[in-house]
């Protein structure tokens, strides 16, 4: 408690002044949230660009080992600089992810399948309230299978979290999944990204299409587009450029940062885009130049 010694006699109380913190929140469709949910959001989206850069490293929760993610003791360090927020499993964060560094959490809540599984659309909410704040989660991510054999389960699984989320103030994430049988049209996302929303979810991970402006349009919450399948880094950073340029709040990339042969310069070069207004072509012209700066 403060001494009583040396407090200013005076006071001044501004009474011409409005009061200053009446603006709106920055993140899409969260004005009316707690202020816990609104600061774990606002530990994701930064307020300058109202955008995040997500590196996902959870895909060992179904595909083991895959290449680029060997050991992630060793990639996850080397990227931290140029990332918001680390996007994992509790397995991956407790045994490899160093706690420095102030960086916002995405925990994938949800498991069951592997790759050996023919129908990938089966999941349970796997991971407990007291585990996810345990882990200081800013958002649980939950995977959804919207038109496939798991589509209810799935969707009962994004309800439970939501519940669960409002009780604590922790974001939910509604992953849109793409698997075989399901179609990636614009209608599919629409639809998908809605439903989610709907449902509650307070971001959406979803994938670039045709017509993204009309999906990130009809969607109340911020969408974040996963990278999908490696790419050349050209291609990868106009993806990331179009879905930022077309309304996405974000990226929520793996593989074409951590299967690059440089990630640490196309991680980098991503956030060129996210957050910094830089077109494609200047990011790809910038990723070249730092490579060749060594
Ligand atoms: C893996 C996931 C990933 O989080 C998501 O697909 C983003 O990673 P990538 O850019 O490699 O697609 O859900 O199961």
């Amino acid at each position: 408690m403060a001494d009583l010694e040396g407090t200013k006699a005076s006071h001044e109380y501004y009474v011409d002044e409005p009061f200053a913190n009446n603006r709106p929140f920055y993140v899409k469709g969260a004005n009316d949230l707690d202020w816990g949910m609104k600061k774990r959001l606002a530990n994701i989206f930064d307020e300058k660009s109202g955008n995040t850069v997500m590196f996902a490293f959870d895909h060992g929760y179904f595909m083991g080992s895959v290449s680029g993610l060997e050991r992630l003791d060793l990639i996850i360090p080397k990227l931290l600089p140029n990332i918001d927020v680390l996007m994992g499993t509790r397995g991956a964060l407790r045994t490899c992810v160093p706690v420095a560094g102030k960086k916002g959490v995405a925990l994938r809540v949800t498991s069951g399948s592997s790759m050996l599984d023919d129908d990938l659309s089966h999941e349970v909410l796997a991971v407990d309230i007291e585990e996810v704040i345990r882990l200081n989660t800013d958002v649980m991510a939950v995977q959804t299978f919207i038109g496939a054999d798991g589509q209810l389960s799935s969707l009962d699984n994004l309800s439970r979290a939501v519940n669960l989320g409002m009780k604590y103030s922790i974001p939910t994430m509604g992953v849109v999944a793409v698997g075989k049988q399901m179609e990636r049209t614009p209608r599919f996302f629409k639809l998908a990204t809605r439903i989610l929303a709907e449902l509650g979810a307070n971001i959406i991970k979803t994938y670039y299409c045709e017509e993204f402006e009309e999906v990130a349009a009809a969607c109340p919450v911020p969408l974040v587009v996963a990278g999908g399948q490696k790419l050349p880094e050209p291609e990868a950073l106009k993806l990331a450029y179009n879905a930022i340029s077309q309304g996405a709040r974000g990226v929520d990339m793996g593989r074409n940062i951590f299967q690059s042969q440089y990630p640490v310069q196309m991680s980098a070069a991503i956030r060129k885009i996210v957050h910094e207004g830089f077109t494609d072509r200047e990011a790809y012209a910038w990723y070249e130049e730092e490579i060749r700066k060594g």
